[in-house]
């Protein structure tokens, strides 16, 4: 039996429509979902909080609550960043034993948890601060193609995640480049080693994914991320209904019933039209982009480059910039290419073919991922090209976040007159400025609705 993890109320808005969708366009149909009898519904982290604080002025845990309130019997899960949490850098271990903390309390079950760079030491915080708030931890490994990232490769993380104390493993393929016999294999070889359940995660993006799905159920893998229908492809995930249809009637049944499935769509399906009503959604984003798989380059990153190279008066670079592209990857460790490290590898590359001088400028991001401030690359990285770049300045040898003292208490006394529940404090750790601005515009709202009920009140009962 495969079991399916819902993401349109997570990934598959993120990649749709920027995060946008908004608490009040998912809450009538949460109890259908509930319904539906899925593995569990991705509801939260990545991008949502970011965006619920900066866009939507909401607040993320209210969300996170209310979605609790109406789904009760499905396991609600989200996805972490590490070390980095829901943030661009790296946060002190008690900013992240809270966060975690206060993420279960507030009702997820399953907290997904990966490093850009494949880098362990910067999930052991979230790790051992989920088990310990009896929450199920989900290693999520960051799939990519480089010489050195072999499926022995992945087997070793796979044996040091288990030896970590994971609930469960997920080869995360953020840019959809898994095609379905290397799927076959790497699923295959990871079953045989280990015995945690292993989920898979991809975007449709180069238009392999349901295949991919196939060739990871047929030989064993145990869960797979799609999203409802009207909320599917192009850069979100496989469509749920048709991987539900095909599976029916074979060993590898979900279970799932397509009346149930078609509520849920029929949710979605105005929705979508509003999106691009809205301008939300670009037609683009549903496409097939097949240079993903001839460049073997994220979609989003060949746009990138584009624009700024036109913004250079450049774009006849193009062909130079793309064949640079993974000289540098190859000179940097080989790092995935998922944000951030797509955007600074990409940034690296332009700078090295229009400056026509390699590394003779380079992005600050670069210099402080050389220093071993990301992390460990899963490769050393080139030591001529280090040496370029941060001369003889040390490296961190150690876990990054080892060097970041406590901060809680700081950010408390710093935040205080805002503090409305004691989850504030983490939307500030996170993101002080956006955060900021969410309290103020959360005081001045409860602030006219307490003086509309004055008003009221004053003329009903005259003082
Ligand atoms: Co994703």
């Amino acid at each position: 039996m495969i079991n399916i993890t819902e993401t349109v109320l997570r990934d598959a808005h993120q990649s749709l429509i920027a995060t946008r969708m908004k608490t009040e366009d998912m809450v009538p149909i949460l109890e259908a979902m509930d319904q539906v009898g899925y593995h569990s519904l991705e509801v939260w982290g990545g991008a949502t909080f970011d965006a619920c604080l900066r866009f939507l002025n909401e607040d993320p845990w209210e969300r996170l609550r209310t979605i609790r309130q109406h789904v009760k019997n499905t396991k609600l899960q989200m996805l972490l960043r590490g070390q980095n949490l829901l943030g661009y850098k790296h946060y002190s271990d008690d900013v992240v034993v809270e966060f975690v903390r206060k993420s279960i309390k507030n009702g997820i079950d399953i907290i997904r948890v990966f490093d850009a760079l494949n880098d362990l030491r910067n999930i052991e915080a979230v790790l051992k601060a989920t088990k310990e708030a009896d929450g199920h931890a989900q290693v999520a490994i960051a799939y990519t193609t480089s010489p050195i990232h072999t499926i022995e490769y992945y087997l070793q993380l796979v044996k040091e995640i288990e030896a970590m104390g994971a609930d469960s493993i997920c080869i995360k393929d953020m840019a959809g480049i898994l095609k379905p016999y290397d799927a076959f294999r790497l699923v295959k070889e990871i079953k045989a080693m280990s015995k945690l359940p292993l989920q898979l995660h991809t975007h449709y993006t180069s238009g392999v994914a349901s295949m991919t799905y196939i060739k990871a159920i047929e030989a064993g893998v145990d869960v797979v991320d799609c999203a409802i229908s009207p909320m599917s492809l192009g850069t979100s995930q496989p469509p749920t209904e048709p991987l539900v249809a095909t599976l029916e009637d074979t060993p590898y049944a979900t279970g799932l019933s397509l009346e149930k499935l078609n509520r849920v769509a029929e949710h979605f399906r105005p929705l979508k039209e509003r999106y691009f009503e809205e301008g939300l959604m670009d037609p683009k984003v549903l496409g097939v982009d097949a240079n993903t798989l001839v460049y073997q380059v994220p979609g989003g990153m060949l746009s990138n480059l584009i624009s700024q190279l036109k913004a250079q008066n450049k774009l006849d670079k193009f062909d130079e910039v793309l064949a640079e592209v993974p000289r540098v990857r190859g000179e940097l460790g080989y790092p995935p290419l998922v944000t951030p490290l797509s955007q600074m590898v990409g940034t690296q590359a332009v700078f090295n073919i229009i400056l026509g001088e390699r590394y003779k400028m380079v992005p600050k991001e670069i210099k402080a991922y050389v220093k071993g401030e990301y992390g460990r690359p899963a490769a050393p990285i080139d030591e001529a090209i280090k040496s370029k770049i941060i001369g003889e300045e040390a490296v961190m040898e150690d876990r990054p976040a080892d060097y970041i003292p406590p901060q809680l208490i700081l950010l408390k006394s710093e935040m205080k007159e805002f503090l409305e529940q004691e989850e504030d404090v983490l939307s500030y750790a996170l993101f002080p400025q956006v955060a900021g601005e969410y309290f103020k515009f959360r005081r001045a709202k409860k602030y006219s609705i307490d003086s509309g009920l004055v008003d009221m009140a004053q003329k009903t009962y005259p003082v």
